[in-house]
C-alpha cells in the first residue's frame, strides 16, 4: 500500500488582505498535512488564490490598478500568510498561472467532448460578492436590496448569452454516488444539506460570462470567459499537471485525500466540482469537508462585515503556536465557533503555560540536577508508570482513525487529558520525596519525560515550531519524530544527554488579575 495524502484549502480570493477565516482553514489543513507527514504518508498540500472573475476584476477597478497587478500584490500576501503560518504546503497555486490556463481549457473542451455544454441565453440572479447564482427561492429583500438569503450579500439581475453545463444531467448519478461514498460529504450534517438541494431538483449551470473579460477565454470563442468556479475549482488538478493522467504525480495523489473548505462554499465543492468530474470521466475527491465559521460576536466575520480580527495583529501580540493552538482547540471542528482575545489569554496560560510549558520545565529541571543531566538508566517500571505509558500505544490506532475522519475534536481532547494526566502523575508520585530510593525516583523522571516526548509528538501538527524547542531537551530532530513511536516506552536512551530549554510559553498578565 502506497501511503499518500492529499489535501487542499481554498483557493482564495486575493480581493482584500486575508483575515482571520483564512488563516483558520490553513492551519487545520495544515495541521493534518502535519500528522499525516509524521506518520509516514508523502503529503501533497495546496493552497493558493483564486484571482479571475468580477469580483476580482472590480476590486482591481476600485484599488485603480491593472488587475494582474493587483492579483501579483495581493496573492503575494496570501503567500507570505503561508510562511508567518509555518505551513507546510508543498504547492503554492494561482490561477492566472500558464499552468492552470491549461488545465482549465483542457478540462472544457473535455466536457465539451461529452455533450456536456451547449451555447444558449442566461437570466437570472447573480452575486458578484459570493460568484454565484441564486433561484429566486434563495433571494430575500432586506432594506429594499435584494440579497441571497444564505449569504446576505446583494445580487443583481443579469441577462447574457452562456455557455450551460448539463448540471440537470448529473442529478442521478451524485445522489447516488453520495449514496455509495456516504463519507464523501462531511460532517455529516452538511451532507444533509446537500443532499436535499440536489433532490429539489438541478438546473443546468451557466458556466461562462461574455460582459467582462477578467477571466479564462472559452476555447473557440474569445467572447466568453469561463465562469470563475469551473475555473478555481479545477486547480486541485492543475497542481497535479493534469491532463497529464499517466504522469506520476497525478497517479499518486489523485483523487484527492480531503478538500478541506468552508461550510459557505460547500455546494460548489460537493455539487458541481463532482458532476463536473463525473462528466469529464475524472476519480472524484475521497472526502469534500465543509467546516463551520469562525465568528466575532455571533456573525461570520468577514471582509465586507468589517469585524475581522487580524492574524497578523494576533501572532505578532502572542506568537504563532498560541494562535493555532487556540484556533484547533476553541473552535469545535465541523461547527461554527466565537473567538475573543481574552479566551485566547486564558488559553495560552492554562493548556500552554501552565500544563505543558511548566510540565516539560520542571521534569528537565529535576531531572538534570538529581540524575546527573542524563535520562535514567537504572529504572524498574511499577504498575503505575506502565498505566499512563501504554495509553499511548494503546490510543494509538484510534487517533489514527479519528483523524481520518477529521476529528480534530477528540485528538485536541486527548492531548488536554494527556496533559492533565501526566501533571497529576508527576505530582502524585512526588519523586523529590524519593531520594533514598533513587530507582524509584529515576523510574518516575524516566516515565515523565518519555510522556513528555510522546506529548511532543502528538503536539507537533499543533504548534510545530513549539514541539521542535522542546523536543531539543532530548536532542530530537524534526526528522526524527514520527507517530509510530509513541508507542515506545523505551525511546529515550541513556546516551541522550538532557538540555535546559527556555520557557516556551510567557504567561499573560492579565488585566483584571
Ligand atoms: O470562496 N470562518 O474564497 P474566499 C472560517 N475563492 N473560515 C472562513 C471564514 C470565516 N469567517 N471566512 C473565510 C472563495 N473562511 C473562493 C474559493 S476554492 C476552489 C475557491 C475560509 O476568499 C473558508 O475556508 O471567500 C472559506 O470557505 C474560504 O475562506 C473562502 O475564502
Ligand atoms: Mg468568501
Amino acid at each position: 500500500m502506497d501511503k499518500t495524502f492529499y489535501i487542499t484549502t481554498p483557493i482564495y480570493y486575493p480581493s482584500a488582505k486575508p483575515h482571520m477565516g483564512h488563516a483558520y482553514s490553513s492551519i487545520v489543513a495544515d495541521f493534518f498535512a502535519r500528522f499525516k507527514s509524521i506518520d509516514g504518508y508523502e503529503v501533497h498540500f495546496l493552497t493558493g488564490t483564486d484571482e479571475h472573475g468580477l469580483k476580482i476584476q472590480k476590486s482591481a477597478e476600485k484599488a485603480g490598478k491593472d488587475p494582474q497587478i493587483f492579483c501579483d500584490q495581493i496573492s503575494q500576501t496570501f503567500r507570505d500568510l503561508s510562511n508567518t503560518l509555518n505551513l507546510s504546503n508543498t504547492d503554492f497555486i494561482r490561477t492566472t498561472e500558464p499552468r492552470h490556463k491549461k488545465t482549465v481549457q483542457h478540462l472544457w473542451k473535455e466536457l465539451e467532448k461529452n455533450d456536456d455544454i451547449y451555447l444558449s441565453n442566461y437570466s437570472g440572479w447573480y452575486s458578484v460578492s459570493d460568484e454565484a447564482f441564486y433561484n429566486e427561492d434563495e433571494i430575500e429583500e432586506v432594506d429594499g436590496n435584494k440579497v441571497s438569503i444564505t449569504s446576505k450579500s446583494s445580487v443583481e439581475w443579469i441577462e447574457e448569452e452562456s455557455y450551460f453545463f448539463r448540471l440537470s444531467k448529473w442529478e442521478k448519478p451524485l445522489l447516488e454516488y453520495y449514496d455509495a461514498n456516504p463519507d464523501f460529504i462531511s460532517p455529516e450534517s452538511r451532507k444533509n444539506e446537500v443532499i436535499s438541494f440536489v433532490k429539489n431538483g438541478l438546473k443546468d449551470l451557466s458556466i461562462s460570462r461574455k460582459s467582462f473579460s477578467w477571466g479564462i477565454p472559452v476555447p473557440n470563442n474569445k467572447n466568453h470567459v469561463i465562469y470563475v468556479w469551473l475555473d478555481a475549482l479545477t486547480n486541485y488538478l492543475s497542481a497535479l499537471n493534469y491532463p497529464n493522467k499517466e504522469d506520476d504525480f497525478f497517479k499518486k495523489f489523485w483523487p484527492a485525500s480531503v478538500h478541506l473548505i468552508g461550510k459557505d462554499i460547500l455546494r460548489f465543492h460537493a455539487v458541481y466540482w463532482p458532476a463536473f468530474l463525473l462528466a469529464a470521466k475524472i476519480d472524484l475527491p475521497k472526502r469534500v469537508y465543509g467546516h463551520g465559521w469562525i465568528l466575532s460576536g455571533e456573525e461570520k466575520m468577514s471582509k465586507s462585515k468589517g469585524n475581522i480580527l487580524d492574524p497578523l495583529e494576533i501572532i505578532e501580540q502572542y506568537g504563532l503556536d498560541p494562535l493555532r493552538y487556540y484556533l484547533i482547540k476553541e473552535v469545535s471542528f465541523g461547527k461554527d465557533g466565537n473567538i475573543s482575545q481574552e479566551r485566547l489569554e486564558d488559553c495560552i496560560n492554562s493548556d500552554l503555560a501552565n500544563n505543558y510549558g511548566n510540565l516539560c520545565q520542571r521534569v528537565t529541571a529535576f531531572a538534570i540536577k538529581n540524575c546527573d543531566g542524563k535520562i535514567p538508566s537504572e529504572i524498574k517500571f511499577k504498575d503505575e508508570d506502565l498505566i499512563i505509558l501504554n495509553k499511548y500505544k494503546d490510543n494509538l490506532d484510534k487517533i489514527r482513525s479519528q483523524i481520518d475522519k477529521q476529528n480534530i475534536n477528540f485528538y485536541i481532547d486527548y492531548i488536554v487529558n494527556s496533559l492533565f494526566e501526566a501533571n497529576k502523575y508527576f505530582n502524585d508520585q512526588e519523586p523529590w520525596k524519593k531520594k533514598n530510593d533513587i530507582i524509584r525516583l529515576n523510574t518516575i523522571v524516566y516515565t515523565t519525560l518519555e510522556i513528555v516526548r510522546k506529548i511532543s509528538f502528538l503536539l507537533y501538527p499543533i504548534i510545530p515550531e513549539t514541539s521542535i524547542k522542546a523536543l531539543k531537551i532530548f536532542d530530537i530532530d524534526e526528522k526524527d519524530i514520527k507517530i509510530n513511536t509513541i508507542s515506545k516506552n523505551d525511546y529515550l536512551t541513556k546516551d541522550i544527554n538532557i538540555k535546559k530549554i527556555d520557557i516556551l510559553f510567557k504567561k499573560i498578565e492579565k488585566k483584571n488579575d
